[in-house]
Protein backbone atom coordinates (compact mmCIF):
# COMPACT_ATOMS: atom_id res chain seq x y z
CA UNK A 1 0.00 0.00 0.00
CA UNK A 2 2.94 2.58 1.01
CA UNK A 3 4.02 1.64 -2.64
CA UNK A 4 0.66 2.55 -4.15
CA UNK A 5 0.16 5.57 -2.06
CA UNK A 6 3.60 7.16 -3.18
CA UNK A 7 3.35 6.51 -6.70
CA UNK A 8 -0.46 8.56 -6.61
CA UNK A 9 1.26 11.36 -4.60
CA UNK A 10 4.65 11.28 -6.62
CA UNK A 11 2.49 11.64 -10.08
CA UNK A 12 1.02 14.93 -9.31
CA UNK A 13 2.84 17.92 -7.85
CA UNK A 14 -0.58 19.50 -6.57
CA UNK A 15 -2.60 18.16 -3.11
CA UNK A 16 -4.59 15.25 -3.87
CA UNK A 17 -7.78 14.35 -1.38
CA UNK A 18 -8.14 11.72 0.84
CA UNK A 19 -11.18 11.03 -0.70
CA UNK A 20 -9.61 10.96 -4.26
CA UNK A 21 -6.78 8.23 -2.83
CA UNK A 22 -9.00 6.27 -1.35
CA UNK A 23 -11.03 5.86 -4.19
CA UNK A 24 -8.29 5.34 -6.30
CA UNK A 25 -6.71 2.53 -4.16
CA UNK A 26 -10.04 1.32 -2.89
CA UNK A 27 -8.82 1.84 0.69
CA UNK A 28 -10.72 3.76 3.67
CA UNK A 29 -9.23 7.31 4.84
CA UNK A 30 -8.63 6.00 7.63
CA UNK A 31 -6.14 3.49 6.64
CA UNK A 32 -4.73 6.17 4.08
CA UNK A 33 -4.01 8.99 6.86
CA UNK A 34 -2.84 6.20 9.02
CA UNK A 35 -0.31 4.65 5.85
CA UNK A 36 0.59 8.35 5.23
CA UNK A 37 1.67 9.11 9.12
CA UNK A 38 3.96 6.43 8.45
CA UNK A 39 5.56 7.82 5.72
CA UNK A 40 6.00 10.71 7.44
CA UNK A 41 7.70 9.14 10.66
CA UNK A 42 9.79 7.57 8.56
CA UNK A 43 11.07 10.70 6.70
CA UNK A 44 8.90 11.67 3.71
CA UNK A 45 7.80 14.62 3.52
CA UNK A 46 4.10 14.67 2.77
CA UNK A 47 2.13 17.58 3.09
CA UNK A 48 -1.07 17.10 5.04
CA UNK A 49 -3.87 19.93 4.35
CA UNK A 50 -7.06 20.03 5.03
CA UNK A 51 -7.80 19.71 1.34
CA UNK A 52 -5.53 16.54 1.46
CA UNK A 53 -1.94 15.52 0.59
CA UNK A 54 0.76 16.92 -1.28
CA UNK A 55 4.17 15.09 -1.75
CA UNK A 56 7.47 17.15 -1.82
CA UNK A 57 10.13 14.53 -1.06
CA UNK A 58 11.74 11.36 0.22
CA UNK A 59 14.67 10.31 2.48
CA UNK A 60 17.13 8.07 0.65
CA UNK A 61 16.51 5.08 2.48
CA UNK A 62 16.57 2.27 0.52
CA UNK A 63 12.67 1.23 2.01
CA UNK A 64 11.49 -1.97 0.16
CA UNK A 65 8.79 -0.55 -1.10
CA UNK A 66 10.41 1.88 -3.38
CA UNK A 67 11.50 -1.31 -5.58
CA UNK A 68 8.43 -3.32 -5.91
CA UNK A 69 7.85 -2.22 -9.31
CA UNK A 70 11.60 -3.84 -10.16
CA UNK A 71 10.07 -7.82 -9.94
CA UNK A 72 12.33 -8.55 -7.32
CA UNK A 73 12.37 -10.29 -3.71
CA UNK A 74 13.82 -7.00 -1.45
CA UNK A 75 15.10 -7.97 2.14
CA UNK A 76 15.66 -4.85 3.69
CA UNK A 77 17.88 -4.03 6.96
CA UNK A 78 19.13 -1.03 8.54
CA UNK A 79 22.22 -2.89 9.74
CA UNK A 80 23.66 -6.33 9.10
CA UNK A 81 26.82 -8.19 9.63
CA UNK A 82 27.03 -8.70 6.13
CA UNK A 83 24.24 -9.04 3.22
CA UNK A 84 26.58 -12.20 1.87
CA UNK A 85 25.63 -14.20 5.11
CA UNK A 86 21.96 -13.16 5.11
CA UNK A 87 21.58 -13.90 1.60
CA UNK A 88 23.65 -17.53 1.59
CA UNK A 89 20.79 -18.41 4.53
CA UNK A 90 17.88 -17.14 2.38
CA UNK A 91 19.08 -19.17 -0.55
CA UNK A 92 19.30 -22.08 1.26
CA UNK A 93 16.05 -21.79 2.86
CA UNK A 94 15.15 -22.18 -0.74
CA UNK A 95 13.81 -18.13 -1.30
CA UNK A 96 13.10 -17.34 -4.85
CA UNK A 97 15.29 -16.43 -7.60
CA UNK A 98 15.59 -12.93 -8.11
CA UNK A 99 16.46 -11.74 -4.20
CA UNK A 100 18.03 -9.23 -3.05
CA UNK A 101 19.21 -8.17 0.70
CA UNK A 102 19.60 -4.83 0.85
CA UNK A 103 21.62 -3.51 4.08
CA UNK A 104 22.10 0.45 5.12
CA UNK A 105 25.38 -0.69 6.48
CA UNK A 106 27.56 -3.30 7.21
CA UNK A 107 29.37 -4.47 10.86
CA UNK A 108 31.36 -6.90 8.69
CA UNK A 109 31.15 -6.17 5.76
CA UNK A 110 33.99 -8.58 3.37
CA UNK A 111 35.73 -8.12 0.43
CA UNK A 112 37.53 -10.23 -1.75
CA UNK A 113 40.61 -12.40 -0.69
CA UNK A 114 39.20 -12.43 2.95
CA UNK A 115 39.51 -8.54 2.73
CA UNK A 116 37.17 -6.42 4.89
CA UNK A 117 34.78 -4.10 2.95
CA UNK A 118 34.13 -0.86 4.48
CA UNK A 119 30.29 -0.62 4.68
CA UNK A 120 29.63 3.12 6.59
CA UNK A 121 26.43 4.75 6.32
CA UNK A 122 26.10 6.42 2.61
CA UNK A 123 27.24 3.74 0.86
CA UNK A 124 25.13 1.01 -1.14
CA UNK A 125 25.17 -2.73 0.43
CA UNK A 126 23.58 -5.98 -1.29
CA UNK A 127 23.72 -9.15 -2.01
CA UNK A 128 21.66 -10.60 -5.04
CA UNK A 129 20.48 -14.35 -4.70
CA UNK A 130 20.39 -15.55 -8.30
CA UNK A 131 19.48 -18.96 -9.60
CA UNK A 132 20.03 -18.85 -13.43
CA UNK A 133 19.03 -22.15 -15.35
CA UNK A 134 22.59 -22.29 -16.75
CA UNK A 135 25.77 -24.46 -16.49
CA UNK A 136 28.20 -24.27 -13.38
CA UNK A 137 30.85 -22.73 -16.34
CA UNK A 138 28.76 -20.26 -17.48
CA UNK A 139 28.05 -18.69 -14.20
CA UNK A 140 31.14 -16.21 -14.04
CA UNK A 141 29.22 -14.51 -16.88
CA UNK A 142 26.54 -13.33 -14.80
CA UNK A 143 29.36 -11.16 -12.65
CA UNK A 144 30.46 -9.81 -15.53
CA UNK A 145 27.01 -9.11 -16.77
CA UNK A 146 26.48 -7.34 -13.06
CA UNK A 147 29.98 -5.08 -13.67
CA UNK A 148 29.00 -4.29 -16.66
CA UNK A 149 25.55 -3.19 -16.26
CA UNK A 150 26.44 -1.24 -13.14
CA UNK A 151 29.45 0.76 -14.94
CA UNK A 152 26.77 1.43 -17.46
CA UNK A 153 23.77 2.37 -15.48
CA UNK A 154 26.46 4.91 -13.71
CA UNK A 155 27.38 6.25 -16.54
CA UNK A 156 24.00 6.92 -17.94
CA UNK A 157 22.71 8.25 -14.55
CA UNK A 158 25.76 10.46 -13.47
CA UNK A 159 27.49 11.46 -17.19
CA UNK A 160 31.22 9.82 -15.69
CA UNK A 161 33.38 7.97 -17.15
CA UNK A 162 32.84 4.54 -14.77
CA UNK A 163 34.49 1.59 -16.48
CA UNK A 164 35.21 -2.13 -15.68
CA UNK A 165 38.15 -3.50 -14.39
CA UNK A 166 38.98 -7.38 -14.51
CA UNK A 167 38.10 -9.39 -12.75
CA UNK A 168 34.65 -7.36 -11.30
CA UNK A 169 35.87 -4.06 -9.57
CA UNK A 170 34.17 -0.35 -10.90
CA UNK A 171 36.58 2.49 -11.10
CA UNK A 172 36.27 6.27 -12.19
CA UNK A 173 39.62 8.43 -12.73
CA UNK A 174 41.37 5.09 -11.77
CA UNK A 175 39.97 4.85 -8.14
CA UNK A 176 37.90 2.43 -7.08
CA UNK A 177 33.81 3.25 -6.43
CA UNK A 178 32.80 -0.74 -6.56
CA UNK A 179 33.37 -4.20 -6.05
CA UNK A 180 31.94 -7.79 -6.12
CA UNK A 181 32.14 -10.39 -4.32
CA UNK A 182 30.20 -13.87 -5.73
CA UNK A 183 29.64 -16.82 -3.85
CA UNK A 184 27.92 -20.15 -5.30
CA UNK A 185 26.68 -23.29 -4.82
CA UNK A 186 26.06 -25.90 -6.74
CA UNK A 187 25.18 -29.79 -7.36
CA UNK A 188 27.08 -31.42 -9.84
CA UNK A 189 26.62 -29.50 -13.27
CA UNK A 190 23.79 -27.36 -11.84
CA UNK A 191 23.86 -24.24 -9.80
CA UNK A 192 21.89 -24.22 -7.07
CA UNK A 193 22.41 -20.26 -6.27
CA UNK A 194 24.91 -17.32 -7.17
CA UNK A 195 25.09 -14.99 -4.02
CA UNK A 196 26.33 -11.53 -5.94
CA UNK A 197 27.32 -8.77 -3.25
CA UNK A 198 28.26 -5.56 -4.62
CA UNK A 199 29.45 -2.41 -2.35
CA UNK A 200 29.06 0.82 -3.62
CA UNK A 201 30.50 3.99 -2.52
CA UNK A 202 28.22 6.59 -3.53
CA UNK A 203 27.83 9.18 -0.27
CA UNK A 204 30.35 7.45 2.07
CA UNK A 205 33.90 8.18 1.56
CA UNK A 206 36.06 5.40 2.22
CA UNK A 207 39.31 7.19 1.01
CA UNK A 208 40.87 7.30 4.13
CA UNK A 209 40.80 4.48 5.05
CA UNK A 210 41.78 2.86 1.55
CA UNK A 211 43.51 5.59 -0.63
CA UNK A 212 42.97 3.82 -4.45
CA UNK A 213 39.08 4.51 -3.78
CA UNK A 214 36.50 7.08 -4.14
CA UNK A 215 33.07 7.46 -3.96
CA UNK A 216 30.31 8.92 -6.74
CA UNK A 217 29.48 11.94 -4.16
CA UNK A 218 33.47 12.67 -3.83
CA UNK A 219 33.93 12.27 -7.65
CA UNK A 220 30.32 14.24 -8.98
CA UNK A 221 30.33 16.83 -5.88
CA UNK A 222 26.90 16.33 -4.67
CA UNK A 223 24.93 14.03 -2.71
CA UNK A 224 24.10 10.52 -5.37
CA UNK A 225 20.42 9.28 -4.77
CA UNK A 226 21.42 5.60 -3.29
CA UNK A 227 17.48 5.02 -4.15
CA UNK A 228 17.74 5.70 -8.09
CA UNK A 229 21.04 4.36 -7.85
CA UNK A 230 19.73 0.55 -7.54
CA UNK A 231 16.42 0.76 -8.73
CA UNK A 232 17.98 1.66 -12.23
CA UNK A 233 20.38 -1.44 -11.79
CA UNK A 234 17.61 -3.54 -10.52
CA UNK A 235 15.65 -3.13 -13.59
CA UNK A 236 18.63 -3.32 -16.21
CA UNK A 237 19.98 -5.86 -14.42
CA UNK A 238 16.62 -8.17 -14.27
CA UNK A 239 15.95 -7.67 -17.64
CA UNK A 240 19.08 -8.60 -19.39
CA UNK A 241 18.81 -11.71 -16.84
CA UNK A 242 15.77 -13.35 -17.54
CA UNK A 243 16.73 -12.61 -21.48
CA UNK A 244 19.17 -15.11 -20.23
CA UNK A 245 21.50 -14.61 -23.32
CA UNK A 246 25.09 -14.34 -22.04
CA UNK A 247 26.54 -14.15 -25.76
CA UNK A 248 27.72 -10.66 -25.85
CA UNK A 249 28.72 -10.61 -22.37
CA UNK A 250 32.44 -10.54 -22.47
CA UNK A 251 33.23 -8.87 -25.79
CA UNK A 252 30.68 -5.72 -24.13
CA UNK A 253 32.42 -5.71 -21.06
CA UNK A 254 35.94 -5.16 -22.65
CA UNK A 255 34.58 -2.52 -24.73
CA UNK A 256 34.46 -0.73 -21.21
CA UNK A 257 37.61 -1.90 -18.98
CA UNK A 258 40.67 -0.15 -18.12
CA UNK A 259 42.33 -3.23 -18.00
CA UNK A 260 43.33 -4.44 -21.53
CA UNK A 261 47.12 -3.02 -22.89
CA UNK A 262 47.79 -2.44 -19.07
CA UNK A 263 50.98 -3.69 -16.90
CA UNK A 264 49.58 -5.54 -14.22
CA UNK A 265 50.08 -7.66 -11.32
CA UNK A 266 48.15 -10.08 -10.62
CA UNK A 267 47.77 -11.48 -6.60
CA UNK A 268 46.25 -14.35 -5.69
CA UNK A 269 46.07 -16.26 -2.01
CA UNK A 270 48.96 -18.68 -3.19
CA UNK A 271 50.90 -16.44 -5.87
CA UNK A 272 51.86 -13.42 -7.49
CA UNK A 273 52.17 -13.26 -11.89
CA UNK A 274 53.28 -10.01 -13.58
CA UNK A 275 52.91 -8.86 -16.90
CA UNK A 276 50.73 -6.97 -19.89
CA UNK A 277 47.22 -7.48 -20.02
CA UNK A 278 46.51 -8.56 -23.45
CA UNK A 279 42.83 -9.97 -23.19
CA UNK A 280 40.17 -11.22 -21.43
CA UNK A 281 38.62 -14.69 -23.16
CA UNK A 282 35.38 -16.48 -23.47
CA UNK A 283 35.33 -18.01 -19.66
CA UNK A 284 36.35 -14.91 -18.24
CA UNK A 285 39.90 -15.70 -18.17
CA UNK A 286 42.73 -13.08 -17.94
CA UNK A 287 45.44 -13.73 -20.33
CA UNK A 288 48.73 -11.72 -20.08
CA UNK A 289 51.45 -11.89 -21.79
CA UNK A 290 54.89 -12.40 -19.24
CA UNK A 291 58.40 -10.69 -19.86
CA UNK A 292 59.10 -13.76 -21.83
CA UNK A 293 56.37 -13.39 -24.21
CA UNK A 294 54.29 -16.56 -22.60
CA UNK A 295 50.75 -15.97 -22.81
CA UNK A 296 49.39 -17.07 -19.32
CA UNK A 297 45.39 -17.17 -18.52
CA UNK A 298 44.59 -16.50 -15.30
CA UNK A 299 41.05 -17.03 -13.89
CA UNK A 300 41.20 -15.81 -10.04
CA UNK A 301 42.87 -12.55 -8.50
CA UNK A 302 43.09 -9.47 -7.75
CA UNK A 303 44.56 -7.32 -10.05
CA UNK A 304 47.10 -3.98 -9.64
CA UNK A 305 48.19 -1.48 -12.49
CA UNK A 306 51.90 -1.38 -12.37
C1 LIG B 1 35.87 -6.42 -3.22
O1 LIG B 1 36.09 -5.63 -4.13
O2 LIG B 1 36.77 -6.79 -2.45
C2 LIG B 1 34.46 -6.96 -3.07
C3 LIG B 1 33.62 -6.11 -2.18
C4 LIG B 1 32.21 -6.62 -2.04
C5 LIG B 1 31.44 -5.83 -1.01
C6 LIG B 1 29.99 -6.20 -0.98
S1 LIG B 1 29.03 -5.10 0.01
C7 LIG B 1 27.65 -6.14 -0.11
C8 LIG B 1 28.19 -7.54 0.05
N1 LIG B 1 28.31 -7.87 1.46
C9 LIG B 1 29.60 -8.04 1.82
O3 LIG B 1 29.95 -8.33 2.97
N2 LIG B 1 30.39 -7.88 0.78
C10 LIG B 1 29.66 -7.58 -0.43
Amino acid sequence: MKARILRKLRTQDTIISGEELSATLGVSRVSIWKHIHKLQELGYHILSTPKGYQFISSPDILFPWEFVDQGWNILYFPEVSSTMDVARDQARKHCPDFTVVIAGRQTKGRGRLNRRWLSDDGGLYFTMVLRPPIPLQLSFKVSFLASLTLAKVIRKMLQIDAMVKWPNDILVDERKISGMLVELEAEADRVFFIALGMGINVNNDPSGAEPGASSLKKITGREVSRKDLLARFLKEFSYWMKKANFDHVISEWKKHTVTLDRHVRIVTQQAESEGLAVDVDENGALVLELADGERKKIVYGDCFFI
